[in-house]
């Protein structure tokens, strides 16, 4: 079963404007849970429904707020639109054209935690979504939704935004708090984790702009209906970035456990010139490089689904590789994105992917030897479970498993076996 939860602006006209939001139901939900709910009922909720957090590592939501100690004041909520993975553009559309329903689960997620004040922190490429939503923002206030005694319920709740300066690494949960404090974005030392000591050191929970997306439906229509779509242990529908080699990138909002055969053929329309896939990334850039056959087309998307093959669903950014892509050139392509994206603050890190991509540079000017592979592997493998946060594990996913599944691209390279254009053999 299959219906446009978040996506909703594609069939509905103008629903970024406050009046059109509201005529197809927007601000119910949260007016159903500030006047009839208690804090704990809607985290209750939102356990209920199984949502798991689609920034990445899919964790329960509904868990994630009951871990804010009541004996700790004040709460904050921060949303993440920072949205920087490679292959990842499902938050921006959601704030450019549905933007009601992403404040909206915003506001119940601050009212669940009791929050007075949330933040809504933005990759600094997004300052023209930065300038509307402050004009939302403003709208909200002057009807009523936000600010002080918020439908006589006695509850006070701000948003604000706040600009990043374009570094991945301040999608990082810690790394963004850093910055939102006014500090170099650089990861915090865990524990505490930020449900403990998050924003100036209070109780914080952060979450995606896609699962905050998800909080209306959900209070509105309950939980058991949400779990009516998707997996027993992956509920809900998922927006599925889809990009590389593909006749129809776009996002496609889809039942979690659709097959990667369904979004490939049925959505996106097959591979350009009826090419075989050879590879999938299945959470942009910092995947594991999964090598295609048809069993893998029947893999369902989900999160324990994908653990089997030795991925993540991360995101879902699912990157098809067709049978002309070079995979030593792509682990080229994402090892320079992650040395560059690095913040330094641990070594196994910052000289690690400093060395991979220096390795990978001689591969690509025909000044390396096979011996070459083995040392990038034994490379990747000292930064393997030694770094403060995921960045440097996300950095040899396709390193690893490229050398692991595609030795002979490696090889070709090497020995100058082809000529490349961008990445296709020829
Ligand atoms: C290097 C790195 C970059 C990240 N970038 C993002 C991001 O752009 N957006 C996001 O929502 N989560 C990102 N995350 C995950 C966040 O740390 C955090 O888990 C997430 O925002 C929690 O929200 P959720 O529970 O709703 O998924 C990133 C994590 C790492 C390690
Ligand atoms: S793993 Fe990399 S990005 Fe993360 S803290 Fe260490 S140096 Fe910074």
């Amino acid at each position: 079963m299959s219906v446009p939860m978040i996506l909703r602006h594609r069939d509905i006209p103008d629903l970024d404007q406050l009046a059109v939001y509201r005529e197809f139901g927007g601000f119910e939900a949260f007016r159903k849970v500030v006047a009839t709910l208690k804090p704990g009922d809607v985290i209750q909720q939102v356990k209920d429904s199984g949502l798991r957090g689609r920034g990445g590592a899919g964790f329960p939501t509904g868990m994630k707020w009951s871990f804010c100690p009541n004996d700790l004041w004040p709460h904050y909520v921060v949303a993440n639109a920072d949205e920087s993975e490679p292959g990842t553009f499902k938050d921006r559309e959601i704030l450019e054209s549905n933007p009601f329903q992403f404040l909206e689960g915003l506001m119940i997620a601050a009212y669940a935690v009791q929050a007075n004040v949330a933040y809504i922190y933005l990759r600094g490429e997004f300052w023209q979504i930065g300038l509307q939503l402050d004009k939302k923002i403003a709208e909200l206030e002057q009807a009523g939704l936000l600010g002080d005694n918020l439908l006589n319920s006695g509850y006070n709740l701000r948003l604000h935004t706040h600009m990043g300066a374009g570094a991945y690494i301040c999608g990082e949960e810690t790394a963004l708090l850093e910055s939102l404090e006014g500090f170099l974005g650089q990861p915090r030392l865990r524990p505490p984790f930020p449900a403990i000591a998050g924003l100036y050191a209070s109780p914080t929970v952060i979450n995606n702009v896609e699962t905050l997306a998800n909080l209306p439906p959900i209070l509105l229509n309950g939980p058991a209906w949400y779990r009516d779509f998707g997996t027993d242990k992956s509920p809900g529908m998922k927006i599925f970035c889809l990009s590389g080699c593909i006749n129809s990138p776009g996002n496609y909002e889809l039942p979690l456990g659709t097959t990667f055969r369904d979004l490939i053929y049925e959505y996106g329309g097959g591979i350009p010139e009826g090419r075989a896939v050879k590879g999938i990334m299945a959470a942009g850039a910092s995947s594991y490089v999964i090598p295609v056959d048809e069993q893998v087309l029947d893999t369902p998307m989900d999160y324990e689904s994908l653990v089997k093959l030795g991925a993540s669903l991360g995101s879902a950014s699912v990157i098809v590789l067709d049978e002309t892509v070079n995979m030593a050139w792509l682990a080229h392509k994402t090892t320079d994105f992650f040395k560059h994206e690095s913040c330094g603050k641990c070594t196994p890190c910052r000289e690690g992917t400093y060395w991979m991509a220096h390795i990978y540079k001689r591969i690509e000017t025909g000044k390396a030897n096979p011996e070459d592979i083995d040392l990038l592997n034994s490379v990747a493998r000292q930064i393997q479970n030694k770094c403060m946060c995921a960045l440097g594990e996300f950095s040899i996913q396709p390193v690893l498993s490229t050398i692991q599944t595609f030795r002979t691209d490696y090889l070709k390279r090497i020995e100058r076996r082809e000529t490349m254009v961008e990445g296709r053999e020829s």
